[in-house]
């Protein structure tokens, strides 16, 4: 950074408030959320670092990502899509902002990312809330945080592309340290869930592979559930999303959907199933039930909604064998990514090293591994 023809704006940078938004793990419940079921999130002691600062122009607006030695200018009187993908996240965000009438001027911003980047923390949410939540503070809007969450998910929806559900984005600004939370994703209503895992903790292993067929399968599953609910609300016409369903409900229409549409289905309504269960266990402490829990969840979504891959499939696989390992399963949107693993605190290393070693054995790639503690949602920092 310090070659950077970007050095001076930085060096001279005196920022007026600095931010810290987290990544997010998510325990169980996964593709849930823009089904209107349930997700068990919470961020991490992983974050992207935003300093900000008004430039006393109307309407210029410089936003430098030290993570890419990139710069973007843009006029807030002219802010529309970009070609650029980390762009977008930005002039997403500040679009959202203006159409809910709220006047921004003139600000500086320079970004920072401790987060492993394509690993499925969701870096994207951490990057939206944050730039949300600081141009809130310093430009005084009055937003409330549910609506800092509802602006990073309509960015992705507008401008970057993804027909996301509320999950990632929630979590980044409500969580609470040393909890998850139980999200309803139909009512936005929520549970803070003490996370209470004793003697065991999480653990990411991130296969470092990212399949890019990640965003066009996305959108793709929002479509099949979407059809599922089309051909049940023709005799059920209260019903507007798969959380209104149930098995009888979808076996009534089955042979007017597809049988993808149907796994697809049947997986959203055991996994709101698991995610239930899995929050009974965490309140009495049955930590074996919930990695059981986590790994029914891992199968349904590699056979049934076929989201995940190879290397996640082999990692929750190999992760069996270690009686340390209550539970394990892929996590976020899948086609790479990490695996969430429920650990013995004492089994980390010698479960790294050798997850480590068989890893690069069979796909030759190395492993990389991180623990994640429950924390604080976005907030300011020094
Ligand atoms: C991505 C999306 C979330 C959610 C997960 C899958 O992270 O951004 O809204 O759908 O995938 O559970």
């Amino acid at each position: 950074m310090t070659d950077s023809v970007h050095k001076n704006f930085v060096d001279s940078f005196k920022a007026e408030l600095k931010i810290a938004s987290p990544g997010r793990i998510n325990l169980i419940g996964e593709h849930t959320d823009y089904n209107k079921g349930f997700v068990l999130p919470t961020a991490i002691d992983k974050h992207i670092v935003f300093q900000f600062k008004k430039n006393g122009t109307t309407d210029t607006c410089n936003v430098y990502s030290a993570t890419f030695d990139k710069m973007l200018t843009f006029n807030l009187n002219e802010v529309a899509p970009s070609d650029k993908e980390w762009e977008n996240y930005i002039l997403g965000v500040v679009s959202q902002i203006q159409l809910r009438g709220k006047k921004l001027s003139g600000f500086d911003c320079i970004i920072e990312s401790y987060l492993p980047m394509g690993s499925g923390i969701s870096s994207s949410a951490a990057l939206e809330c944050g730039l949300a939540f600081g141009l809130n503070q310093i430009f005084n809007l009055g937003l409330e945080k549910i609506e800092l969450v509802k602006i990073g998910q309509k960015a992705e929806h507008t401008y970057v592309g993804t027909q996301c559900g509320i999950m990632d984005q929630f979590a980044s600004v409500m969580s609470q340290s040393g909890h998850v939370i139980l999200l309803d994703c139909n009512s936005i209503s929520h549970q803070m869930i003490p996370a209470d895992f004793g003697d065991y903790q999480v653990l990411l292993l991130n296969t470092n592979v990212s399949h890019n067929l990640a965003d066009s399968a996305y959108n793709t599953r929002v479509a099949e559930c979407a059809s599922v609910v089309e051909a049940i609300a023709k005799y059920y016409p209260d019903v507007t999303s798969l959380r209104g369903v149930n098995f009888e409900m979808l076996a009534e229409v089955t042979s007017e959907i597809t049988p993808i549409a149907y796994k697809r289905a049947r997986f959203v309504l055991e996994e709101n199933e698991r995610v239930n269960k899995a929050v009974e266990a965490l309140k009495s402490k049955d930590l074996n039930t919930f990695g059981e829990l986590m790994y029914g969840s891992h199968s349904g979504l590699q056979n049934d909604y076929e989201v995940s891959c190879e290397e996640l499939d082999f990692l929750t696989a190999f992760s069996k064998d270690y009686d340390q390992v209550l539970g394990a399963r892929m996590m976020g949107g899948g086609f790479g990514g990490c695996t969430i693993n429920l650990i013995r605190k004492d089994g980390v290393e010698s479960f790294v090293a050798e997850a480590t070693k068989a890893y690069k054995e069979k796909f030759n790639i190395d492993l990389t591994s991180f623990t994640a503690v429950p924390s604080q949602g976005t907030a300011v920092t020094n």
